[in-house]
């Protein structure tokens, strides 16, 4: 008969490290069990939406899975692995560390003196966090052990705010109303993979997200990046914004996409009748000319004389006439700050959300959008022409 001491042990230890608040850390290895291409296993604590949990980082001949699991599962599952597939394994502890091998276990003296809570605490509030996402690593936002780089710090803060946004907006939204995602001009990825990792491994909801670029290094690099993560219902396509076919599509983002192709972006969603637009605009030139050619009217010619002064004024009749637009098709819209100025100068946000009871008030805002373009000098505005 064989004895199971050594794991039982181990398992025993591993129990009590975590009832008292003693663990750091634990590996499994010499695995030697049929999944192919598995070499060892990693745990830490991670901290998830204020609850506790085990981290465990699959480490594969070619890549890394990360998975989280609640703590009594983890044991048990732990306590299967060393009892089947994995021959060795290391507990660490902030009093000792035990090493298994095959049945057996020894206590050596502890290599780690503290218990690595901090890093777990500042992701204690987050809905993104930064422990155990292997998308943040391969996007060089985190380091291997979750730890966000110091340049990455203000992307992690805009990948945060973004994903408390579109929480807030669907949070009392059917499920069934944005599960047929786009994102427009979706360059590296970074807010597309944190949306559907938040609303497909988080909120459970069984979205298929796409991401559409122009830029073919991009989409290839981004499709990797879903493909090592297992993120199946994520995938990015090579194009233009203006040839996409956005039919079935119930919510459209672009963030960020230059000048006109917010509007591209826009247009989509009015004509696939989305439930949801969210825009982030970039740079403002279309109605800037516009301005500039056709001036304005006598007090607005003073507060435009300072360039400066000119680009604001044309972001907001940009955006306002983007907002009004939207209103025209049957939107409820808010403009509103997204990020502090402090991180990026690109920090308006424009959501829109289909309105329950369809499109009404049309003459009306149709006279205030005219009114509206006489005063600033304004004869066009791209969107207009293309939806
Ligand atoms: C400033 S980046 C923003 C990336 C991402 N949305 C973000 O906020 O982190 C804009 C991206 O949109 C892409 N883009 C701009 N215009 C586009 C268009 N008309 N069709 C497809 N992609 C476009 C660019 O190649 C670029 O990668």
């Amino acid at each position: 008969m064989v004895s199971n001491t050594g794991q039982s042990d181990f398992v025993a230890s591993l129990k009590s490290a975590l009832g008292q608040g003693t663990f750091v850390k634990l590996s499994l290895s010499h695995y030697v069990g049929s999944e192919k291409d598995l070499k060892k296993i990693d745990v830490r604590k991670i901290i998830v939406k204020r609850e506790e949990k085990l981290s465990f980082t699959y480490h594969y001949k070619t890549r890394d899975i990360v998975k989280n699991y609640d703590i009594p599962v983890a044991v048990g599952m732990i306590q299967k692995a060393v009892l089947s597939d994995f021959k060795a394994g290391t507990l660490f502890t902030t009093q000792y560390d035990l090493v298994l091998d095959k049945n057996t276990v020894k206590e050596k003296p502890a290599s780690h003196t503290e218990v690595p809570s901090a890093d777990h605490d500042r992701n204690k509030n987050r809905l993104v966090p930064s422990d155990g996402s292997h998308y943040l690593r391969d996007l060089k936002i985190t380091d291997p052990n979750g730890r966000v780089f110091d340049k990455a710090q203000d992307k992690f803060r805009q990948i945060n705010k973004y994903i408390e946004i579109i929480d807030g907006l669907t949070k009392n939204a059917s499920p069934d109303h944005f599960k047929n995602i786009v994102d427009m001009g979706a360059g590296k990825g970074y807010l597309t993979f944190a949306l559907y990792d938040y609303l497909k491994n988080i909120r459970n909801i069984d979205v298929k997200v796409m991401g559409v670029e122009y830029r073919p290094d991009l989409v290839m690099l981004c499709n990797q990046i879903a493909k090592n993560s297992s993120f199946d219902g994520l995938s990015f396509a090579q194009g233009a914004i203006d040839n996409f076919n956005a039919d079935g599509v119930n919510m459209l983002i672009a963030l960020h996409a230059c000048d006109t192709a917010t509007d591209d972006a826009i247009a989509k969603g009015i004509k696939a009748g989305s439930e949801f637009i969210i825009v982030a605009p970039c740079c403002h030139k279309q109605i800037r000319r516009e301005m500039e050619k056709n001036g304005a009217d006598a007090t607005l010619g003073l507060l435009t004389r300072h360039g400066i002064f000119m680009e604001r004024q044309a972001e907001m009749v940009t955006d306002t006439l983007r907002g009004m637009i939207l209103e025209y098709h049957g939107y409820d819209v808010k403009i509103f700050e997204f990020i502090s100025a402090e991180h990026t100068a690109k920090n308006v946000m424009i959501v829109a959300q289909k309105k329950k009871a369809g499109k009404t008030g049309q003459a009306k805002i149709a006279a205030d959008i005219d009114a509206f373009k006489q005063q600033f000098g304004v004869s066009t505005h791209y969107l207009e022409t293309i939806v």
